[in-house]
């Protein structure tokens, strides 16, 4: 999946790919390229990478870029290596529908999830290759104390209460409603809940997203149906939003929208989408790589509890520590690539620590959203 979906993508990079040099050469040894962070083909360099950290990751909600902070390139013989710090929103897209990251929404101000990823990226042009081999990414939600100044009103997010009664109770009936309207001959539960906010108005109002799994029913008699428990490696299928709230009377939405691809297939079945040719015909794409997670997400608290009502004007001070090493070697070492990708031994790049230091000039880059409520500083 991640590698057609990758092939996909180097075509639009290769449209992308001028002639323009990387202005600055950064002093070092070996030599890395520091090319600004606006340059379209930085851009979407950024923006196959973070494709991949969606791709890879297994919960939580698809990451969109907004900003590229800093950037360095590292031109090996066939490709470059491309060391990557760049500013993500979080989508409405649970990373298990597979889709483009540049298909999803980021949440509105007030639903807010905001951070900074660092990725190594390898791209080979004449070769056809784009490899994440490593990512990490640090989020949070937008300070609750700003959101509120601004609009006192807005839903806020539930963190400490996720197993509050009032959730599960709106989880419950947003559930029974699809199912009673919606679901034919199948029956939705509850997988997992994946987001929980309050509002006041007049009255609660609850809204919850939450992951559901299927179980299959059977029709027994003429208007009554059988549903099995789902069972214990039950898998999720799609990702429903709703609301409940109780002005004058309960009132219940819910809509649910369902994953293109299912998550894992049966052992020894075949994906359905078609393998790029290249892949098929060569026989070490028959075993499938078996490879972990190639980083990870941490998701930091909001201040909500050491904040108390004066002080919320003052934003505290955020930081979004992340950290990616694949080698401490100065020199570096060869960067091992998935054996479907086939280079020659001495075209084999090579990566280096995660180069620090000051920005590159051009960096960072323009934010789709510059408010800096969720702009890491
Ligand atoms: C993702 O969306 C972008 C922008 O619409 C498009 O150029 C790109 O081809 C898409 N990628 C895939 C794999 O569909
Ligand atoms: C960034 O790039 C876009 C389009 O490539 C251009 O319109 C914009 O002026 C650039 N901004 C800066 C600050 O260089
Ligand atoms: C990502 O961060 C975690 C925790 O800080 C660390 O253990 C892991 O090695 C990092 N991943 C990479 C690829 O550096």
């Amino acid at each position: 999946m991640t590698l057609s979906l990758f092939l996909g993508l180097l075509v639009l990079v290769h449209s992308c790919w001028t002639a323009s040099l990387p202005a600055q050469v950064f002093q070092a040894s070996p030599l890395l390229l520091s090319p600004g962070c606006n340059d379209s083909q930085v851009l979407s360099v950024a923006g196959l990478a973070l494709q991949g950290i969606n791709d890879d990751r297994k919960e939580g909600y698809e990451f969109s870029l907004n900003r590229v902070v800093d950037v360095r390139e590292h031109q090996g013989r066939r490709g470059s290596v491309y060391y990557l710090t760049f500013d993500v929103l979080e989508t409405g897209c649970h990373v298990l529908s597979r889709k483009n990251w540049t298909d999803c929404a980021a949440r509105e101000l007030h639903q807010s999830v905001y951070g900074q990823c660092k990725a190594i990226f390898y791209l080979s042009m004449p070769e056809r290759i784009p490899y994440l081999p490593a990512y990490n990414c640090t989020v949070r939600p937008v300070f609750r104390g700003s959101v509120i100044r601004m609009c006192p009103d807005c839903p806020g997010p539930i963190y400490t209460k996720i197993s509050d009664a009032s959730i599960l109770e709106a989880v419950s009936e947003c559930l029974e409603k699809y199912n009673k309207e919606v679901a034919v001959g199948k029956k939705f539960s509850l997988f997992q809940l994946t987001k929980a906010y309050y509002q006041w108005i007049l009255g609660p109002f609850y809204f919850v997203e939450y992951l559901v799994t299927e179980t299959p029913c059977t029709k027994s008699l003429p208007g009554s149906e059988k549903c099995l428990q789902p069972s214990a490696d039950s898998k999720p299928v799609g990702l429903c939003r709703g609301s409940l709230s109780e002005i004058h009377e309960k009132h219940v939405s819910v809509t649910c929208e369902f994953f293109q691809t299912q998550p894992t297939s049966a052992p020894g079945s075949h994906p359905t989408e078609q393998q790029p040719p290249e892949q098929s015909a060569s026989p070490s794409a028959a075993a499938p790589l078996q490879e972990g997670p190639k980083g990870s997400v941490q998701l930091l608290p909001d201040f909500v509890d050491d904040i108390n009502e004066g002080d919320q004007e003052r934003k505290p001070l955020v930081t979004f520590p992340v950290h990616i090493e694949l080698t401490t070697e100065p020199l570096g070492e060869v960067l091992r690539l998935p054996s479907y990708f086939k280079l020659e031994k001495e075209d084999m790049p090579v990566v280096l620590p995660f180069p620090g230091g000051s920005r590159s000039n051009g960096c960072p880059g323009v934010a789709a959203n510059s408010n800096p409520l969720i702009l890491p500083p």
